[in-house]
């Protein structure tokens, strides 16, 4: 059967990390409210010249060595990111100069925390029909430049990174075994930007009810990773490694709960990393396979819920 085989995985973050004490001088907040509601102890900031793109490039350098495979043969680049480095043109082509590819087929995909899972997906269609055969697979972000720096209720929530997955079409029994897409716009104000370039004319600040957001992070996610294991008939006992979105610690121990997942299956980043958005499920995907806790052969289930809503799961054979 023709799959999207995982050929190397990558990540990258910025330089300069800022811890729960540090942001508690600037922002009326605390180390330990912060991770006895989240999970967070630190996350990575952008500083000047660190962008999506660039975190993005580093990511799939990385990849793209842990693959052994040469830029060069990347025909298809997908990119999920909800904080581009420019409204136009997309990121995707900004790796795509930069890595040197004269000419692939790239473009951004934007379903903000859930942007990975999308992005897997198109990507896994594309090979798997025969449009591409090697294609880099990234989630980027620097939520940092759309975060109000004075709201306590999210700043403290998000960091900046990147992660990237090299994936190639081959007859085999590795690789995408299946994906879940959902979105319900209904929710699009509980988690939203207030600004963009066809209203306010500027990029805006996050805003989010972070409970309503949680009551439906736990209900869709567990939904979807039973949808997507019943897709890939397999049951909750032939999964090796949950690798969910990073957005808080108590979302994913409900989640795994709920399904009978032991908690030892659980890929847990948002410790060191805090939520980078679509970023989040490939840089902690590439920390577990660079420890190695997800071993070549490994059924690994990714899944991710974010604003729209939008929520999805992937199941593969690592
Ligand atoms: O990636 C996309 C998906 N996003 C998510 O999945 C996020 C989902 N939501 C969450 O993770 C949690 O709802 C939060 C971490 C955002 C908040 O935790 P919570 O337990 O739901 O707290 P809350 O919003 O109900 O706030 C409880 C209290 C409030 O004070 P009062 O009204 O009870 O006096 C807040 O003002 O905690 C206060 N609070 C803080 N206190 C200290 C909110 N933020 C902070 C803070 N430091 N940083």
């Amino acid at each position: 059967m023709r799959r999207s085989a995982v050929l190397g995985v990558g990540s990258a973050l910025p330089k300069r990390e800022v811890t729960n004490e540090e942001l508690a001088e600037t922002v009326d907040t605390t180390d330990e409210w912060i991770v006895e509601r989240t999970g967070i102890r630190t996350r990575y900031v952008a500083g000047e010249g660190e962008t999506t793109a660039s975190l993005a490039i580093e990511a799939a350098r990385r990849a793209l060595d842990h693959a052994g495979i040469a830029a060069t043969d990347i025909d298809l680049i997908v990119l999920a990111t909800a904080t581009p480095d420019q409204t136009f043109p997309s990121s995707a082509t900004k790796v795509q100069a930069t890595l040197g590819i004269p000419d692939c087929i790239a473009f951004d995909v934007h379903a903000v925390c859930t942007g990975f899972l999308y992005a897997l997906s198109v990507a896994d269609s594309m090979l798997r029909s025969g449009t591409a055969q090697k294609a880099l697979v990234i989630g980027a972000e620097t939520f940092s430049r759309i975060l109000d720096w004075e709201d306590r209720a999210t700043c403290v929530l998000f960091g900046d990174g990147a992660g990237a997955l090299v994936l190639a079409a081959e007859e085999s029994e590795r690789g995408v075994l299946a994906t879940k897409l959902h979105a319900d716009g209904r929710h699009n104000d509980l988690l939203f930007v207030d600004g963009g370039p066809s209203t306010t004319g500027t990029v805006g600040k996050l805003r989010m009810k972070g409970r309503e957001v949680f009551r439906h992070a736990v209900v869709n996610l567990a939904d979807v990773l039973t949808e997507v294991l019943d897709e890939a008939g397999l049951n909750a006992a032939d999964v090796d490694w949950v690798v969910p979105h990073q957005a808080n610690a108590r979302i994913l121990d409900a989640t795994a709960r709920k399904l009978g997942l032991p908690s030892e299956k659980v890929v847990v980043t948002v410790d060191r990393h805090a939520n980078t958005s679509a970023a989040s499920v490939p840089l902690a995907f590439d920390t577990a396979v660079k420890d190695g806790r997800i071993k070549r052969g490994d059924v690994v289930v990714l899944e991710a819920m974010g604003g729209g809503f939008t929520w999805g799961a992937a199941a593969l054979r690592y």
